[in-house]
């Protein structure tokens, strides 16, 4: 087993691997990177591919495709990439007669290893090596799939993360302290999160009939909210974008519908 990659996360996998019982051959571009316990450092990256699977995590596929050649026999990239990218990796596998893994870790490097790293993969179903690093989840057989859905999900993470720092900051203005107005934002988010099957359902019938909230009074919230964030001295770059893309969905007529309908605008 051969890791490529001994970046936070690059490491913690092999660290993963080692301790089931695997051999560990590493390799990493730069020397300073610290060698994980009880593993074998390589010096190029084609000492590394004489090994049965090769597991690639570097920053970007840019970083990782120059290195690619058919010497490698299974390639399980867990770097992350967008879907085409991912693709196009695969297709390059088959060509060139190696076997493809696509996988993206939901995780953080000190997670791997344990139940709550989940490993989202695509293309081979049967690829136990996974098993080491947390919990494998099958998402498809077209390899951009597992890129997809990481890239969907750290959508709903950013979106969230920057909604967060941004009530901080405005709670931050008037004195109050994150500890102080944290624990109502959890569970806040709980709460947002029990919606979100109903509203998944709603972009899926297409009926946007609300007797709960209608758009309007969404868009008139976030005009308010963009101009307390500007009267409080801050950036408004989250609540302003927020409010222009509903607005354009009010414009084309959702204005009496639910939240949901800004779908209409997103998917245009
Ligand atoms: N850290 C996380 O929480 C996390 C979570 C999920 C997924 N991931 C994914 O895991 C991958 C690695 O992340 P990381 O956190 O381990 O990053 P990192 O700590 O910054 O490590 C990056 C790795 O990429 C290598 N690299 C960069 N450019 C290179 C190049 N041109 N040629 C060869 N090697 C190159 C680095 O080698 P040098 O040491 O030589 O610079 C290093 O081994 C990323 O795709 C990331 O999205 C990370």
């Amino acid at each position: 087993m051969s890791v490529l990659g001994l970046g936070r996360m690059g490491s913690a996998l092999a660290t993963a691997l080692v301790g089931e019982g695997y051999e560990v051959t590493v390799w990493n571009r730069s020397e300073d990177k610290p060698t994980p316990a009880n593993t074998t450092r390589v010096k190029t990256p084609e000492e590394a591919f004489k090994s049965d699977v090769v597991v690639t995590c570097l920053s970007t596929y840019d970083a990782q495709q120059p290195l690619l050649t058919n010497e490698i026999k299974t390639l399980v990239n867990l770097t992350s990439g967008t879907p085409e990218q991912a693709r196009a990796t695969a297709r390059w596998a088959k060509d060139n007669g190696v076997e493809y893994v696509d996988g993206v870790i939901m995780a953080v490097p000190q997670q791997i290893g344990t139940p709550q790293a989940r490993i989202l993969f695509s293309g081979n179903e049967n690829h136990h090596v996974l098993d080491a690093f947390g919990e494998p989840f099958h998402v498809g057989e077209d390899a951009g799939l597992a890129a997809l859905y990481d890239l969907a999900l750290l959508g709903i993470m950013w979106a969230t993360f920057g909604g967060y720092l941004q009530a901080v900051a405005l709670m931050g203005t008037e004195g109050i302290a994150p500890e102080q107005f944290t624990p109502m934002a959890a569970d806040w988010l709980n709460e947002l999160g029990a919606m979100l099957p109903e509203m998944g359902a709603e972009t899926r019938s297409k009926s946007y009939e609300t007797d709960v909230s209608a758009l309007d009074i969404n868009v008139s919230g976030l005009r308010m909210l963009t101009d307390a964030n500007r009267e409080q001295g801050l950036d408004t770059t989250i609540p302003q974008a927020l409010h222009d893309l509903f607005e354009r969905a009010q414009r084309s007529g959702h204005g009496a519908h639910s939240i949901a309908s800004v779908i209409e605008e997103i998917r245009k």
